[in-house]
């Protein structure tokens, strides 16, 4: 299974894909500018520039740092370090749980909670809507729609206050925190996070609707553009982690439009939100035919210089009636042939690469293309780390993760991944062969 992980090292940040059974010590990982990322005891070290920096950092550039995007994988390692913590507490009920901060009321708030007689903020690390419906529960609340909120957005709790708790890892349907996180709540607090992140939560008893979505941007239209949400009268982007056509697909519905060829779109394809706006959502974690996002999982995210997102990696969409067809392909690259080459695909007329990572590009991807192309599929055959030659440098990378199961007639039809110039580059172009007589 492929996970993503963000690493900073003092002078960069990258998104990786990998393997998470490569966790044989010293192995390099992967690569990209400055970075290379090397399995170590059982987690993660990233080495920068030739110097290992450890394991735990922050964006102030003191050491490394890395945050397993994939929550559920980063949720595994986190449980473990808290399973460690000695001393716990009486379990949570409802008299130790309050809505607080600015802009709260009695269903939406910065979440509190009182341990040892002594009321304390959650950090937003780790937390979302899962968490959050476990808080509306103990508050006697509705948990539909419960929605978890980073960065302190309901205000920051009093700086005298303790931060109790972070890296809840609640499944969602536990009657109090104390039965999230094995039942150990940390009795000494958390020092290393801010009341600038802040959780908090809403639990609203109706779903995002028609009017909270937009479509926007540099070459939007009404069927294509950034994703903009309105969440409590304020509008937002969404961060295009774990952004792809599931998510794609929903925001459609929302919108009206037609789902089947809905696409995904990462970095800010249709520029960049205004940046006094926040981001409101990352790891959307819909299926696909949900009727609002307000179904789908969410992260509580912060933005921001603690946070993982900015803006530059905005989440557009296009809920295309049309797939693309075969004029949309084309092999190209050094060495091609009519039947052999470099994968090139046409989108809003600009012409872009498929990424490769780590060797994801498969035989039921090129057999799609080479459908497309009017060509043998039988035989088809992948060619991986650009051996047709890359992209020239002016090409975007259209497409990431692709997962066609290898009868569709269109890569439009095949689930795929918002692709992150973060994590691939033009080194990493996919070729295909479909030549006859070939295996
Ligand atoms: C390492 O740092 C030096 C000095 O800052 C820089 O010139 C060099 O390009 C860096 N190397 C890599 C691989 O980033
Ligand atoms: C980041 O730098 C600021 C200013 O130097 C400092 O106050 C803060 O504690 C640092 N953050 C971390 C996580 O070390
Ligand atoms: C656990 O917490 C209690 C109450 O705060 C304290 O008296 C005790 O010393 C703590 N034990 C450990 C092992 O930290
Ligand atoms: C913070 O909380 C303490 C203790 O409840 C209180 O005395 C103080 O006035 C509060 N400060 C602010 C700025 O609200
Ligand atoms: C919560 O809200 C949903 C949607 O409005 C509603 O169907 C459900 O009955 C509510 N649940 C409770 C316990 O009130
Ligand atoms: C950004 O949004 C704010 C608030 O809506 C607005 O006042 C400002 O003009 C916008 N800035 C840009 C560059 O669009
Ligand atoms: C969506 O587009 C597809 C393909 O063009 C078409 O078959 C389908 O009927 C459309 N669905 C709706 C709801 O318009
Ligand atoms: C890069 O490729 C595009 C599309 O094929 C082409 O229009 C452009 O001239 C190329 N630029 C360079 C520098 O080769
Ligand atoms: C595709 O190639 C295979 C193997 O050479 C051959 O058996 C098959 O007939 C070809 N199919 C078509 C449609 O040309």
């Amino acid at each position: 299974m492929l996970t993503f992980v963000l690493i900073c090292c003092i002078s960069c940040c990258v998104v990786v894909g990998q393997q998470l059974s490569d966790t044989t010590d010293g192995i390099p990982l992967t690569r990209s500018t400055g970075c290379v990322f090397v399995a170590h005891q059982g987690g993660y070290v990233c080495v920068c520039n030739g110097t290992v920096k450890g394991e735990n950092c922050d964006r102030n550039g003191s050491a490394n740092s890395q945050w397993l995007i994939n929550t559920n994988q980063r949720k595994e390692r986190r449980r473990k370090r808290i399973r460690r913590e000695k001393n716990g507490t009486e379990p949570l009920g409802k008299d130790n749980v309050r809505l607080a901060g600015t802009g709260s009321g009695r269903t939406q708030g910065r979440v509190e909670v009182q341990i040892q007689g002594v009321w304390g903020t959650i950090c937003d690390d780790d937390f979302d809507s899962r968490d959050a419906r476990v808080l509306c529960r103990m508050l006697g609340l509705n948990t539909t729609y419960a929605r978890a909120h980073g960065g302190a957005w309901f205000g920051e709790g009093n700086e005298t206050m303790p931060i109790w708790l972070s890296n809840l890892w609640c499944e969602g349907d536990e009657s109090s925190i104390s039965d999230c996180n094995n039942g150990i709540i940390p009795a000494n607090g958390i020092t290393n996070c801010y009341h600038s992140r802040d959780a908090g939560i809403s639990c609203e008893t109706e779903p995002l609707g028609k009017d909270d979505v937009r479509l926007t941007g540099t070459g939007s239209g009404r069927t294509q553009g950034r994703v903009e949400v309105q969440i409590q009268g304020v509008w937002s982007t969404i961060c295009d982690d774990g952004f792809d056509t599931r998510e794609a697909r929903v925001l459609c519905r929302m919108l009206g439009l037609n789902t089947t060829y809905a696409w995904a779109y990462g970095d800010a394809r249709f520029g960049e939100g205004n940046s006094t706006m926040p981001i409101w959502l990352a790891n959307l974690r819909c299926e696909g035919g949900e009727s609002s996002i307000s179904e789908c999982d969410q992260d509580a995210i912060s933005a921001g210089d603690f946070g993982y997102c900015d803006h530059s990696r905005d989440a557009g969409i296009s809920c295309e009636t049309e797939p693309l067809g075969k004029a949309h392909v084309r092999l190209a690259g050094t060495g091609s042939s009519h039947t052999q080459g470099r994968v090139e695909v046409q989108i809003m007329g600009t012409w872009g690469t498929v990424c490769d990572y780590n060797n994801n590009f498969g035989i039921s991807d090129a057999m799609v293309f080479c459908r497309m192309l009017g060509l043998n599929t039988t035989s088809a055959s992948v060619y991986t780390v650009a051996r047709f030659g890359q992209g020239n440098s002016t090409m975007l990378i259209w497409i990431g993760n692709m997962q066609c199961e290898g009868s569709e007639f269109s890569i439009s039809d095949c689930y795929h991944e918002t692709i992150l110039a973060t994590y691939c580059d033009h080194s990493m172009d996919a070729g295909i062969s479909c030549e006859t007589g070939k295996n």
